[in-house]
């Protein structure tokens, strides 16, 4: 079967600073797409940008934003930036998901259950 060519699309994918986010943002890439990168983590992002780079894919063609899903500001940027960034927007990737919020010592709370739906489901 042929890999189908994104040459010309822009992808947006969450939460490709590891991961699967991280595995579907160089496949894409590699098939032609300007990709927008996001995450938390510093290191992550770091690292997602030198498999890119790796995979030979030029700095012009990523842009990165690093936030948490759960501030405004940062899914405003991801939109706004990548518009400015490539013009447009072709697929959106939404893979940030998590099973439990970083650190929450009782799964069964309502806190944590607040927090996972904030994430999974309203983002
Ligand atoms: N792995 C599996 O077997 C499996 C199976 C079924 C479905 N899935 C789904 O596939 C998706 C990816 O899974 P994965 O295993 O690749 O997970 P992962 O390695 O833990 O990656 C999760 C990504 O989401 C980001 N993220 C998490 N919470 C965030 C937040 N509040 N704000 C911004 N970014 C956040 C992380 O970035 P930072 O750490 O940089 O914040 C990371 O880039 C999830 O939606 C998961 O539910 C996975």
């Amino acid at each position: 079967m042929s890999e189908q060519s994104f040459n010309g699309k822009v992808v947006i994918i969450t939460g490709s600073s590891s991961g699967t986010g991280q595995a579907a943002a160089i496949l894409f890439a590699k098939s032609g797409a300007s990709v927008t990168i996001h995450g938390r983590s510093e290191e992550g992002l770091q690292k997602t940008m030198q498999m890119l780079s790796e995979a030979g894919i030029s700095k012009e063609k990523v842009h990165s934003v690093k936030g948490a899903v759960t501030e405004e500001s940062i899914l405003k940027a991801l939109i706004d930036e990548t518009v400015s960034k490539f013009g447009r927007i072709d697929v959106l990737i939404n893979n940030v998901g998590i099973s439990n919020k970083e650190g929450e010592t009782n799964s069964r709370s309502i806190e944590n259950l607040d927090y996972i739906w904030n994430v999974n489901v309203r983002r």
